[in-house]
């Protein structure tokens, strides 16, 4: 069992996956919370969507990406998506030796907090939303509140695709989704999947003013901060910690949109074929 016992365990990585550059919203924080750890992230972007497909298959899909992840022997996992997250969480607590983090119930509890009892909506993929996770999630964290949801399977495809968010087709398309929960006006909208806050500034402008929106990204960042400090696993190092960046597909895209995104240059996104996501397991190491 890989645990968080041992001197070299602080040492060791953060392995985050998602089914795409989404997760890359989470890292994007975990970088600015926590500069010192090293991260390796897994993209699945042969894959994606995962937000239309069954459970059963995002369950072996995630399963599959974080076994991938464990080869470079992470101190903890973050299943920086939610689809993920909402069928397959679970299972990955109970099969993986080293602490899972997940994006739902962070930005449920942020959301949560920030509502005070008034309405609540939130966004994500068809999957999140069938499975009632944020349903769940906000109703543990104690809502009193309504809790408004509304599915958007359009825009992983084209936040994959790297469309800016002042281009007309997104507007659009967003503007189609969003005009139920723009009639419902609730105080707080979760963007419950990380792919979304790519598009934050165009779905801002057409809530408006009034709607706070919340990314989970900050939320789980400040929780992996919390779960390392618990367990004595924080990286020593206060800063200088390195990215390694993987995808399953169209590595010269992926690196594109990222460095766009992280506001940085992403160098050597590493290409897996989905065969190595299946296949046996060589040891790597940390970055
Ligand atoms: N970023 C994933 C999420 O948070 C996107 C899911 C998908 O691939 O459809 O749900």
């Amino acid at each position: 069992m890989i645990s968080g016992t041992g001197k070299d365990a602080p040492r060791r990585c953060i392995g985050v996956f998602d089914s795409g550059l989404g997760g890359l919203t989470v890292v994007r924080r975990l970088l600015a919370e926590l500069p010192g750890e090293d991260i390796v992230y897994l993209g699945d972007s042969a894959r994606v969507p995962y937000g239309t497909k069954s459970a059963q298959t995002v369950r072996t899909f995630a399963a599959e990406d974080a076994a991938w992840l464990m080869r470079h022997e992470p101190k903890l996992v973050v299943v920086a998506c939610n689809t993920a997250s909402a069928y397959a969480v679970e299972h990955l607590r109970a099969t993986l030796p080293v602490p899972v983090v997940d994006v739902i119930a962070p930005g449920a509890r942020r959301a949560v907090a920030l509502a005070g009892g008034r309405p609540i909506g939130v966004i994500a993929t068809e999957g999140t939303i069938a499975s009632g996770a944020y349903q769940q999630a906000v109703a543990e964290a104690g809502s009193t509140g309504a809790l408004l949801t509304g599915s958007c399977p359009l825009l992983v495809p084209i936040v994959e695709e790297g469309r800016d968010e002042d281009d007309p087709i997104v507007l659009a398309v967003l503007s189609g989704y969003l005009r139920a929960l723009q009639r419902a006006r609730p105080a707080v909208m979760i963007l419950g999947c990380t792919h979304y806050p790519l598009l934050a500034g165009a779905i801002a402008k057409l809530m408006g003013p009034h709607v706070q929106l919340v990314d989970s990204g900050q939320a789980t960042a400040l929780e992996v901060a919390e779960a390392l400090a618990t367990a004595n696993l924080r990286n020593p190092r206060p800063a200088g910690g390195r990215l390694k960046c993987h995808c399953t597909d169209n590595a010269e895209r992926f690196a594109a949109v990222a460095s766009r995104f992280l506001g940085r240059p992403v160098e050597q996104v590493q290409w897996v074929g989905t065969d190595e996501l299946t296949g046996p397991s060589p040891c790597r190491s940390c970055p």
